[in-house]
Formats: C-alpha cells, structure tokens, sequence
C-alpha cells in the first residue's frame, strides 16, 4: 500500500515531515520527456538542425550529453511515428533510467573491444546506448521473457546496434560461464516502485514480502553476474526503486560473500555513499538507483559442464552463393561494401562486424546482429534500415517533397516520372535521407515494415 511505503521511506531514510510532503507530491507530477540522440546515426548537431525544421523544441538536461528535453506544438504525428524516430535517430527515454550505461562509460565513447553482457535487456534503452558508447564491443543481450523479446528486436534493429546478439536465458544460469565479459549491466527487474509516476497502482500492492521475494532473484542475478565478470571487469547493478531492501542490501550481500574480490567504484564525490540514487522531490527525475563495482581476484567456482553443450543455431551462416549475391548487390548499386559477416534465419538476412565462434558454439543465439533485409526466391531486398545503418552510400539516392515523405511514412504509393527506373532507392528531402523505398513501374513505395508503418 501507498502508506506503508510512505512510512518506510520517512523511516530508512530518515525523511522530515516537510520532506515527506514534499516527496509524496512529487509522486504525482509527471515527469518532462526526455529523449537520447543515437550518436551512432546522427551527430548531436544534425539532430538538433532537424528537430528546428519539426519545430521542436530541445533543451539539454544538463546530465548527460546526448539527453534531452523535447517539446512539441505539433502532436498530431505521435512521436514513435516520426520520421526521426522511425529511423533510428533518437529513443524515447526516461532520464534516471538512461543513468546505469552513462555511469558504466563515463558519458565517453570507448572504441576499445570489450565483451559486454546486458543481463535483463528488453526493451533494449540501455543495449542500444552501450551499443553507441562501445561501437566496436560484442554486447550480449538477455532477456528471460520471450514476450518482450520482439521489442528488444526491433530496438536493436533501429538503432542499428550491429554488433549485438540475443539470448534468452535465466540470468541466473550464466554464472556457468566465469570469467567471461570484461562488463556487465545488471538492470534488474524490480518491484516496479519506481514507476509511481505513470501510474497509481504501482504503489497499490507495495509491500515488504513481495520487495524481500524479488530481492532474492535480484541477488541471485547478480551472483550470477559477478561469477560470470571477467578479473578487472566492471559490473553496474541498477534498479528503479528506492528502498534499500532491492539495492543496498543486495550489495551487502554479494560483500558478505566476496568481500575479497571485488571493490566499489564511487560514482560520487561523496566517498561514504559511493552510489547513485536518484529522487523525484529532489532530481525532478524518476527514481533510480545505480552501484559500480570492479572484480580484483579470481576464485574457484563449480561449473555445471553439461550445461556448456555445443549448440545447434537456428541461424544459419550465409551460402557463398547468396553471400556473393548480396555483396555483388549492395556494391553495384549503392557502393556499399559490408565486408562483416552475415547470417540467415529462414529467408531474412543479419549482418554482423563481430566474430561470435564462442557464443555460436555455447549460446543459442535469438538474433545475430541486425536486419539487413531478405532473401526472395535468391534476390535480396534491402530493408528500411539498411540506409540509417551504412548510410555512406549515395549511388541511387532520389530527392522527394515533404508530402512524398508522409505518404512514403503511411506505405501510401507516389507516383514518379516514368523514366525513373525499377529497384531501390535512397530517399531524400532537403537533403536529409528519408528512407529506403523501391520503384516498380513509375510508382514509389516505402519498404519499411508495416508494424512501423504511420497510422
Ligand atoms: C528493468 S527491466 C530491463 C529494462 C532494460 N534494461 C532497458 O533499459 O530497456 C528488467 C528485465 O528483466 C527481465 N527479467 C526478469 N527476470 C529475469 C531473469 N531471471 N533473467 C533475465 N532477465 C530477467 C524482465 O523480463 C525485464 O525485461
């Protein structure tokens, strides 16, 4: 119940009536929208040139670079249906919950290649910002749920997070591969606290004995974690709640057990509270709590071995024949050569920079980098997000008016000056690239997939 948590927030945190007035109004203020610029697609400036033309508003939110507040006049297009959006350029993202990847980076690209893992990944926020600040990492997403897995797809696949793979494992069964990721995101799944402010019933059902149930899981994935973090790799835990059961006390705990192996890593000025927490009275952000800690020494564990099977994939390595195909494609008619790896499931075509023979031998793999498009009866068509992906590429490219690009957006057909000739073309307007769309007989059609299509 609401009160209860009331209470046991005044109580832990030693809260002034004041203070707790003022905490529990915050509760019910929504929170501004906040986005984050895909830096892999877009510079900080061309977005912020684009955003002037959509007449909208940035304001920068003074925490981390690439975040930003977003106001709109227009809301007649939903922000998910933008073209921006559609493409990859930005992620709708709460500003406390894009802490956890800022604090493991230090808001700096490190082109360093690392082996990352993201414990409990879907939707895929925090994947996609580590997939921009370690461009050149192997990140392993996980994620137990098969329903939010399709999300974390099409995340991955926008943004265009190219060298990341996706399992679907208990987190808690990855402690039988110690030793190795250099670093891990824990951003564990949590009592839900933390999302007071989009709605009531968050706090309805609040109470201890579910908060201890899931603080067990919590502890355990971490376990799991810090087993499988390589000696001198770093591990952030996060959660979006506050009390101190899902947070502190998970750490105590891993201290209990390891004291000797790791350390905490302030993230602070305040050495006697190394971590972040963040408030809504006082940060006017949604709740957040984050721990950075650093593996110093190695140490025995019992490893499961039959759990190290070598795995059949339901991903094949591309034939040399459609490998040759495709190559021969993207090079005759974009100048674009990919000379990764590609893989094929069923009849859709991923594309990879990362050489992945470990996880292909001991992980069944949900996904092998990203969508490039798909193989039809031996042809390949390209997808909408080859061109956001590898955009250097201007061979066939044409320039449309803003009205082309909406219909293009709704999958509504434009009609073209019959000389135009047959297949692929690069969109653009005023010089922004717009899309990827395919020409068959004078008229001009989108190939983006119709679940983003613009209602
Ligand atoms: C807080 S959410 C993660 C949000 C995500 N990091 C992001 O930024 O988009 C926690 C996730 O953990 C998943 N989860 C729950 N139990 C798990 C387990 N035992 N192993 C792995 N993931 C788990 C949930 O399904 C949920 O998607």
């Amino acid at each position: 119940m609401k009160q209860d948590f009331l209470d046991y927030i005044s109580e832990t945190f030693e809260f002034s009536e004041a203070e707790l007035q003022e905490f529990e109004a915050a509760l019910s203020i929504p929170l501004k929208k906040t986005i984050r610029v895909n830096t892999n697609k877009i510079s900080i400036a061309d977005f912020q040139k684009r955003a002037l033309e959509n007449n909208w508003t940035l304001t920068e939110t003074s925490l981390w670079k690439n975040m930003f507040y977003i106001d709109r006049d227009d809301t007649s297009v939903a922000l998910w249906h933008t073209l921006e959006h559609i493409s990859g350029y930005f992620y709708v993202q709460e500003l406390a919950a894009s802490s956890s990847p800022y604090y493991m980076t230090d808001d700096t690209v490190d082109e360093g290649e690392y082996t990352i893992l993201d414990m409990s990944a879907s939707p895929g926020g925090k994947t996609t910002q580590l997939a921009e600040y370690y461009p050149n990492s192997l990140i392993i997403a996980n994620e137990i749920d098969k329903t939010r897995m399709r999300q974390l797809h099409e995340n991955l696949d926008r943004l265009g997070a190219k060298n990341s793979f996706v399992t679907n494992y208990d987190g808690r069964f990855l402690k039988n591969f110690p030793e190795t990721f250099d670093k891990i995101l824990l951003d564990a799944p949590c009592s839900g606290e933390g999302t007071a402010y989009k709605s009531d019933d968050a706090l309805k059902y609040w109470n201890l004995k579910n908060i201890k149930q899931v603080a067990k899981l919590q502890f355990q994935l971490l376990e799991s974690a810090f087993i499988a973090l390589k000696v001198w790799g770093e591990l952030v835990y996060s959660t979006c709640t506050l009390n101190r059961i899902e947070n502190e006390e998970i750490i105590n705990k891993l201290t209990d057990k390891y004291w000797d192996f790791f350390n905490i890593i302030s993230l602070s000025d305040n050495l006697d509270t190394p971590l972040i927490r963040a408030w809504p009275h006082k940060n006017k952000t949604g709740w957040f709590f984050v721990v950075k800690l650093r593996k110093n020494s190695s140490f025995e564990i019992e490893i499961d071995t039959e759990k190290l099977q070598t795995h059949t994939q339901g991903f094949e390595k591309i034939s040399r024949k459609d490998k040759k195909q495709i190559s021969g494609y993207l090079k005759k008619s974009f100048w674009l050569k990919l000379s990764g790896k590609f893989y094929v499931y069923r009849n859709e075509v991923y594309y990879t920079e990362k050489n992945i023979d470990f996880f292909w031998e001991h992980f069944f793999l949900f996904k092998t980098g990203i969508k490039i498009g798909k193989l039809e009866n031996g042809t390949f068509e390209p997808n909408f997000f080859l061109w956001t992906n590898f955009w250097v590429f201007e061979k066939k490219s044409i320039e449309v008016d803003k009205e082309s690009i909406n219909r293009l957006l709704r999958w509504e057909e434009v009609a073209m000056n019959n000389s135009t000739s047959d297949g692929h073309y690069q969109v653009s307007h005023n010089s922004f690239l717009a899309g990827m769309a395919r020409i068959k007989n004078g008229k001009m059609k989108s190939v983006l997939e119709s679940r983003f299509m613009r209602k």
